[in-house]
């Protein structure tokens, strides 16, 4: 029987509250299967981390993640450190440091769900975004210069290199090419950013000639935010830049019902290095300790590790399980209209899981 080491890292905010439950959910499946095992390690690091010891991960912390068959991670971010400082300090070297550069991010309204879109319902709303995660507009290049003075200039450079791009859009294609409706939208900005995202374009194209099977077309980001919104039912599979799809995720989230439903597989998909799978909604502090927050998008993740990591059938018994319990409508969290905490949702879902 195959066993997974997984590393998981709540880190901040409500990623505490849900990645337990992610754990709790994952073991349950493991016991009803009897086809896997899972074991887990966690790892204190964030922003508490932050302040005991000034950096938010060990100078180490990737050696030791690199052990690992995937990462387990629930969100970064706390009021007392600035958002730069966290992000650089942990999510960002991990998605970096292992190349995770095909980000994933599927949104489908689910069985009793409501979408703030008006008449619209299962099967109107079934994307997936792929998020390039290595470069872009999060490369970090660019700097700071005569800080504090009238003269002070900040440069934030996006960089796209043909390898980075041509490597996101091969992933898009192939993942296109596996979905019944194999069409892939492309989403740039390339009228008015007349470099990076012309090389988007033209790699698009050339990938494009690779796959007749996928049917593709092209829209610009401001565009493509009013086709999710009015034809919801018109787009499959997105492929965008870090920050475009970063904040189309958001939107699609909140589409398919809640940020809270929000699934993301940050792969590295040769294997080289281990995959991050992680909830989309942040740390959330208005709610954090409330233990009301939706596990759902942890959960969701937890599918896609499970697909990562080949074990289909119980990812699609986990999905199964969450969709039983969101048809259901009667335990649903807060942020789905309903009262359910992240407990009664997690029990809910093991319940339906062992049924
Ligand atoms: C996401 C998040 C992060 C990002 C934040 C926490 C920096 O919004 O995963 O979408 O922008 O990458
Ligand atoms: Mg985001």
């Amino acid at each position: 029987m195959q066993t997974y080491r997984i590393a998981a890292i709540p880190a901040d905010g409500i990623g505490l509250e849900v990645i337990p439950a992610g754990i709790e959910v994952l073991g349950t499946l493991e016991k009803i299967t009897g086809s896997f095992r899972m074991t887990f390690e966690t790892f204190p690091w964030g922003c508490d981390y932050y302040h005991a010891h000034g950096r938010m991960m060990p100078e180490d912390g990737l050696e030791t993640l690199k052990a690992f068959d995937a990462i387990y991670f629930g969100a970064v971010g706390h009021p007392s450190v600035p958002d730069h400082i966290s992000l650089w300090g942990l999510r960002l070297p991990i998605c970096q440091g292992f190349d995770q550069y095909a980000n994933v991010r599927p949104s489908r309204i689910l069985p009793g769900v409501r979408s703030p879109l008006r008449d619209r319902g299962p099967g109107d709303l079934d994307w997936v975004i792929v998020r390039e995660n290595t470069e872009g507009e999060y490369a970090g290049v660019g700097g700071r210069a005569h800080q504090g003075h009238a003269e002070e200039v900040g440069m934030e450079v996006a960089v796209f290199t043909r390898k980075g791009v041509a490597r996101v859009m091969r992933f898009a294609f192939e993942l296109a090419k596996k979905r019944p409706r194999r069409r892939l939208t492309l989403v740039t900005k390339s009228n008015a950013q007349r470099h990076g995202m012309v090389l988007w374009d033209a790699i698009f194209q050339e990938t494009a000639a690779g796959y007749p099977e996928v049917a593709t077309d092209r829209m610009l980001v401001d565009a493509a935010t009013t086709r999710m919104v009015l034809h919801p039912e018109t787009l499959d599979v997105l492929v965008a830049t870090n920050l475009h799809a970063d904040i189309l995720s958001d939107l699609a989230a909140a589409l398919s019902g809640s940020l809270g439903m929000g699934a993301t597989a940050n792969l590295n998909p040769e294997k080289k290095y281990p995959s991050m799978f992680e909830p989309i909604h942040g740390s959330a502090f208005d709610i954090m300790g409330k233990g009301i927050a939706n596990p759902i998008g942890t959960f969701w993740s937890a599918v896609l590790m499970l697909e990562h990591l080949g074990e289909a059938a119980a990812a699609n018994l986990l999905m199964a399980a969450i969709e039983t319990v969101t048809s259901q409508g009667r335990c649903l969290p807060a942020d789905l209209g309903g009262t359910a905490t992240t407990r009664e949702v997690t029990d809910a879902v093991c319940a339906a899981l062992k049924h």
